[in-house]
């Protein structure tokens, strides 16, 4: 299925060539570029009419070769659109009333383009266009040829899309695309929220995701040398069959040849073929979350002596299963999967994030202990997995949907195929809370999606976030494990003992929500207590969910509903509540109450918290509820040094003391099982804030254009405490190489924009008082006096534009000419772009701006537009146009408009404190060098904190 196609376009392309001389690349192996840099942006679609699909390669406006896009904004992906509109409180809810979507169509559909050339040297080779996602349906053209049309957000898409480029010359990539229909209930962006790649590979090459690495012991546990097996997809588009050699080598993550190893093959000509090679690798080093440590496959592609491809697969050797009795192994022994599922987004970036923010996110999870994300409920991104190899995290990989039509199975197989060599991915997902989960056929779908699973993955078992209770027919029972949403206490005991035979995994548990530095529920500004007591209907607490797991090895632990708190979904509020509740972390990664009790219970570190603060003015001798939140055996309370006592912790619990308030010091010591004094801690009574305080969580980064670092920014009181309370509004300035990316607080509630976009402004000049002349045009745009600026037109009859329709009078096969004048100042002409646009000429344009050729147009659908500042001066402006008419009514509609692109204000960028805190994620540019970012606000000390930028990281890229 995956062959035919993969091969269509390039088989097509082969066919038509068939004459041709073709050759290998042989000089030129692979080149896989970024192409993230410098798109051009447009929110809203003018241009209806730009898909064209009578005629191939024709499509108009911004979808064809000529269109001027100089007035739209420029940008560099990843990018979501969906960030930088306001809040509206008549949006979707469970997408965090962003007015985008259904209902709001002016912001749900935005063009980008991205102009590039390749050199002539290429000709001969493939060129491939890869898309890691865009939210949401999305029609691609490149130099007006239609691509690739397609729908939903999560998956990746690419086309080879050699036949249709120019070589030695410049090329257009368009997209339009269409974010007016949901597909989840959360948050999911909209744009190009990925990364985007072109590929450059000889003729006979390597397939896209055509490398397959994995390793196998005996009975599935790590012991002597495992068997290292390699499948390698080749692609020959060449018109002759070749003989292909592959040569592996694999590397030790210490950087040492462990193995080499090689196999050579025919494949047919304009096929594929996987070619299977197998090696041993001795003594393994194992890959586990705790020491990620990881291998390269190094595999060569060589035809006629000369190497056709070489690409290197990082990967681990590592073993997984689930047991019914232990739960789920890894390296063989039991493992308690301490997970959380996470949607991808962030403050200030929204579903957008630069890579280091995946790394970023990953490393904050495991703070707590966390040692596994779901990816809930999509494809991930791969740089997420990246993040996961590298710094040692576990993935459930999730598919968007159930589904076993021929759609959704081509889009699981390349999930599956993109993600498989990934040593961090160790269960697969089919889909979550599927209403079809009771059903036959729901677990006829889910055997299907499987069954493709075992074809493509032989190591990894397969899952589903099921929420129903004690149920077996339908999904449940179809699936190799048992995956539970919700349902803690009798109904898994029930289950697993009618059921003793098929393994569980707790794939969404608990679901409790809290916000970061509150105590008390506060429904009026949406905000819920962190005090661990409230239970949602389907839901348990912190503490319910973990106690019933950890005493239950085979449930193999679970996946905590979230991680990360993300927008859309307040429950249990809603307006002015945007984001959700449920995060461990708030949006920003700033820990909430709840982070202590995992790290109690998920590290081995020593761990001793107490809550709430300590800032209670006019409390002063009412009970105050104090929790600790530990893993020490016993744990003594002291308010202002007087013991409050001493109390002994349950395993998996917390303690809770009421204590009389007075300002100062509560502090808490933790002693071990002996009794020995292990650690202390206190929370003090801390006085106003007077100073900002601002910390990098990184000092040096990569002048790459990507690489971020992420600023905390708390007001601190005149001894240097945070103050837990603070809520000022901080402004911020950043001189040097780099910008300010987005901005965020963690606060549920708060509308201020997370982002302040530079959008280039127009001034809209109406040309009017169009006059015109039937006939007289001459062919091909040649000059005629008509198009002069002095040309005396008083003779001709006017055009009075019709509002919301054109006025067209030629018949066909005839001519016209047509002028304008408009008047533009010098002040007008010092901005970088004057655009004159035209809503329709149909058939045939030529366009002179006083008398000196501007443009041409040969698309009635097109709505061109046309740079002429060049041509214009201050004063009085000649605009003239020579239409022919081909068939139908034609003409010029003279709703005709110069838009002046100022110079985009600079903008000042802020965020209020939540409960003491902000964040500022900074990105670097190319250029090396100081980052200086400075905060201040009315009545505070301001603050300035540094970032170096250095060379490194910069990736190759299409320039
Ligand atoms: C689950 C669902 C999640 C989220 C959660 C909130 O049922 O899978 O996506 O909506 O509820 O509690």
């Amino acid at each position: 299925m995956q062959f035919s196609r993969l091969v269509a376009l390039p088989l097509l392309a082969v066919a038509l060539a068939a004459f041709a001389f073709q050759s290998y690349a042989a000089d030129s192996p692979r080149e896989h570029l970024s192409l993230d840099a410098n798109w051009k942006f447009h929110l809203g679609d003018n241009w209806p009419n730009a898909l064209r699909l009578d005629k191939a390669g024709a499509s108009g406006g911004p979808a064809g070769e000529k269109f001027s896009d100089a007035g739209w904004r420029t940008l560099n992906l990843p990018h979501d659109w969906a960030i930088e509109l306001p809040f509206d409180e008549k949006a979707d809810t469970s997408h965090g009333f962003k007015p985008v979507g259904p209902g709001y169509p002016e912001n749900s559909l935005g063009w980008y383009r991205r102009a590039f050339a390749l050199p002539q040297e290429d000709a001969g080779k493939r060129i491939w266009l890869t898309f890691d996602g865009v939210f949401r349906d999305t029609t691609v053209w490149v130099n007006g040829w239609l691509v690739k049309r397609h729908e939903g957000g999560y998956y990746p898409f690419r086309e080879d899309i050699t036949d249709i480029v120019h070589f030695g010359g410049g090329n257009v990539i368009s997209l339009r695309v269409d974010a007016t229909k949901f597909e989840g209930w959360f948050y999911e962006g909209a744009g190009i929220y990925r990364h985007v790649w072109l590929d450059k590979t000889a003729p006979l090459a390597i397939a896209p995701d055509g490398i397959f690495v994995w390793s196998k012991f005996a009975q599935n546990t790590p012991k002597g040398s495992p068997e290292i097996h390699v499948e390698a997809r080749l692609l020959n588009s060449l018109t002759n069959s070749a003989k292909a050699t592959v040569r592996c080598e694999i590397i030790s993550p210490a950087g040492k040849r462990v193995t080499k190893f090689s196999v050579s093959k025919n494949v047919a000509d304009q096929s594929q073929r996987v070619v299977k090679l197998e090696s041993k690798v001795s003594a393994p080093v194992l890959w586990s979350p705790e020491s990620p440590q990881l291998y390269k496959l190094i595999t060569t592609v060589e035809a006629d002596g000369k190497v056709v491809d070489q690409q290197e697969t990082e990967f681990g050797i590592r073993t997984v299963g689930f047991d019914v009795t232990n739960g789920f192994l890894l390296n063989g022994k039991h493992y308690e999967l301490y997970g959380t599922c996470n949607h991808q987004d962030m403050a200030g970036v929204g579903a957008a994030l630069p890579d280091a923010l995946q790394s970023f996110r990953v490393a904050k999870l495991k703070e707590f202990g966390c040692n596994a994300i779901r990816t809930s409920h999509n494809p991930p991104t791969p740089e997420l997995l990246d993040a996961c190899d590298r710094l040692g995290m576990l993935i459930m990989d999730e598919s968007r949907l159930l589904g076993s039509d021929s759609e959704n199975l081509w889009k699981w197989d390349d999930q599956v195929r993109r993600d498989r060599n990934h040593p961090s991915v160790a269960i697969w997902s089919v889909c979550n809370e599927e209403p079809q989960e009771y059903s036959p056929a729901g677990g006829h779908v889910g055997a299907s999606m499987q069954r493709l699973v075992k074809a493509l993955d032989p190591t990894r078992p397969v899952t589903a976030a099921e929420d129903v209770g004690d149920v077996y027919p339908g999904l449940m029972g179809s699936l190799e494990v048992r995956g539970w949403n919700y349902h803690v206490g009798q109904d898994m005991d029930n289950y697993h003992a009618k059921h003793p035979n098929q393994p569980n995994v707790g794939t969404e548990q608990a679901s409790a929500v809290s916000t970061r530095g509150i105590y008390a529920d506060d429904p009026a500004r949406g905000y819920v207590t962190s005090y661990d007591d409230r239970e949602l209907s389907w839901a348990s607490s912190t503490e319910r969910w973990w106690s019933y797991f950890a005493e239950r090895p085979w449930l193999s632990g679970g996946f905590v509903w979230t991680g990360f708190d993300y927008r859309g979904e307040p429950t249990p509020y809603a307006w002015p509540c945007v984001n959700s509740h449920f995060g461990i972390l708030d949006t920003c990664g700033f820990p909430k109450e709840n982070f202590y009790y995992y790290q109690s219970w998920w590290t081995t570190n020593v761990v001793l918290h107490l809550f709430p603060h300590w800032n209670w003015p006019g409390k002063e001798g009412q009970d105050i509820r104090v929790e600790a939140l530990s893993n020490c055996k016993q744990v003594e309370l002291f308010l202002n040094g007087e013991s409050l006592g001493k109390q002994t912790m349950k395993a998996n619990s917390h303690l809770t003391w009421h204590v009389k308030y007075a300002p100062g010091t509560l502090s808490a010591k933790g002693f071990d099982g002996a009794g020995n004094l292990i650690s202390e801690t206190k929370v003090e009574t801390t006085g106003d804030a007077s100073a900002i305080r601002l910390v990098p969580d990184r000092s040096t980064i990569n002048a790459n254009g990507e690489d971020v670092s992420v600023f905390t920014v708390a007001a601190v009181d005149n001894q240097g405490r945070s103050v837990p309370v603070a809520q000022n509004k901080i402004a911020f300035a950043l001189e040097g190489p780099g910008k300010i990316l987005g901005v965020g607080n963690g606060d549920p509630s708060c509308h201020e924009p997370d982002t302040y976009v530079v959008n280039p402004a127009l001034r809209t000049i109406a040309v009017n008082n169009w006059r015109w002349k039937r006939g007289g045009v001459p062919d091909a745009g040649a000059a005629a006096p008509e198009y002069a600026g002095e040309f005396d037109d008083s003779s001709w009859n006017s055009i009075t534009p019709r509002t919301g329709g054109a006025s067209m009078f030629l018949n066909p096969g005839e001519t016209a000419f047509y002028r304008a004048h408009v008047n533009v100042s010098a002040g007008d002409l010092a901005n970088p772009d004057a655009l004159v646009h035209f809503p329709q000429i149909d058939d045939h344009g030529w366009i002179y701006v006083n008398g000196q050729r501007a443009g041409e147009s040969h698309d009635w659908s097109a709505a061109p537009e046309f740079d002429i500042k060049k041509l214009l001066h201050a004063g009085d402006n000649v605009i003239a146009v020579g239409v022919k008419n081909d068939d139908g009514p034609g003409g010029l509609n003279p709703e005709v408009n110069l838009e002046i692109a100022f110079p985009p204000a600079a903008s000042a960028w802020s965020r209020s404190l939540f409960n003491g805190l902000a964040q500022v994620i900074v990105q670097s540019s190319r250029d090396t060098g100081e980052i200086k970012l400075t905060a201040s606000a009315a009545g505070l000390q301001p603050a300035a904190a540094t970032v170096n930028t250095v060379s490194g990281g910069l990736r190759p890229s299409v320039p």
